[in-house]
């Protein structure tokens, strides 16, 4: 038995993990699924966005399913999402983009944005001084060097081709330089069956637009593969299709790449597809791969049949989407 912590959120999270939850459900019957509060909801009962409870439920399990919170603005606030990578040491930020539906707007890609996930801009160091703001931005050698070498670990085991190294040293020369001498080095030591490419934020962000199939892995620093990975998913047909994993040495969160989307909650027409790949993601990640192949095939196979879902001009809701899946997962279970 895999113990696996639930953690809902605010907004369409509960709606589009239920519907992770039951594919999960359907797929295997090795998961013990366990629910924990997170956001608003968590404030409201406990006085903290993230309780202790939460974190040591999240810290006992196998593995997390996030959905998404709600941000305040309050002083008081911290982001949940922030602290739990941050507390868990989930260092890499792994964002697989594939078109899953061909749509007038869409375009192919199939790509995989290794992002930092601990320092950069997100230590979220600013002082007020000097009748402005100064914010610090910290990059350290070991946290490049981890996630080089996970970019480099992924692309070997995934059967991926080149690792992209993302970054603004044109301007950033000490911090962002020391990102590119130590892809560098790691990809001497690590990377010679891989091809090596290093490329400016900027330019990235155009190419990922105009040409998003010249690029294989992506590995950048923190708030930059938070940007990119949001245009990728652009490209791929919306926030809706993109999948996160959060990944550390001991633990592991996986989420929908969307936010909470207050404006369509409850009214049952969230796409669940990123929580689904998100569940397939984490299938893979806790050594039950076929069960997370099924699931993704079992989405891309309902949408290559035509049942699209409402945000791409189809018209099914969460619910008859997610049946769909099912009934796909079920029909593959029983042939095999
Ligand atoms: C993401 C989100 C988060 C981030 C927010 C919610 C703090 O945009 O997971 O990409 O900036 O990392
Ligand atoms: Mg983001």
């Amino acid at each position: 038995m895999k113990h696996i912590c639930i953690l809902p959120g605010d907004g369409i999270g509960p709606e589009v993990t239920g519907c992770a939850v039951r594919a999960l459900d359907t797929v295997t019957d090795r998961l013990e699924m366990t629910t924990a509060p997170i956001g608003q909801a968590a404030y409201l009962r406990t006085g903290s966005w993230l309780p202790d409870d939460t974190m040591r439920m999240m810290r006992n399990s196998d593995s997390c399913l996030f959905g998404a919170v709600t941000s305040v603005e309050e002083k008081t606030y911290r982001s949940p999402v922030l602290a739990f990578r941050k507390d868990l040491d989930l260092y890499a930020n792994l964002r697989p983009v594939r078109t899953t539906v061909q749509t007038p707007y869409t375009h192919p890609i199939d790509i995989v944005i290794v992002r930092e996930n601990t320092e950069g801009m997100y230590t979220q160091d600013e002082v007020h001084e000097a009748g402005g703001v100064t914010t610090r931005r910290r990059v350290t050698s070991a946290a490049c060097e981890r996630i080089v070498r996970f970019s480099i670990d992924y692309a070997l085991a995934n059967g991926r081709r080149r690792v992209c190294c993302v970054h603004k040293s044109n301007v950033l020369k000490e911090s962002d330089g020391l990102f590119v001498r130590t892809f560098r080095e790691v990809m001497d030591r690590h990377g010679h069956d891989l091809a090596r490419e290093e490329h400016l934020v900027d330019s990235a962000a155009m190419k990922l637009v105009t040409e998003p199939s010249r690029f294989d892995v992506i590995v950048t620093l923190n708030l930059y593969g938070d940007i990119l990975s949001d245009v990728a998913a652009g490209v791929a047909g919306g926030l809706g299709f993109a999948p996160s994993g959060n990944i550390g040495p001991t633990h592991s969160v996986f989420e929908p790449a969307h936010g909470s989307a207050p404006d369509i909650a409850g009214k049952g027409v969230a796409n669940p597809t990123a929580a689904l790949l998100a569940a397939a993601m984490m299938l893979r990640h806790i050594d039950m791969a076929p069960e997370g192949e099924r699931v993704e095939r079992a989405v891309r196979e309902t949408y290559a049949a035509g049942d699209l879902t409402v945000d791409v001009g189809g018209r099914l809701g969460s619910d008859a989407f997610t049946e769909k899946v099912i009934a796909r997962i079920l029909a593959k279970v029983q042939r095999t």
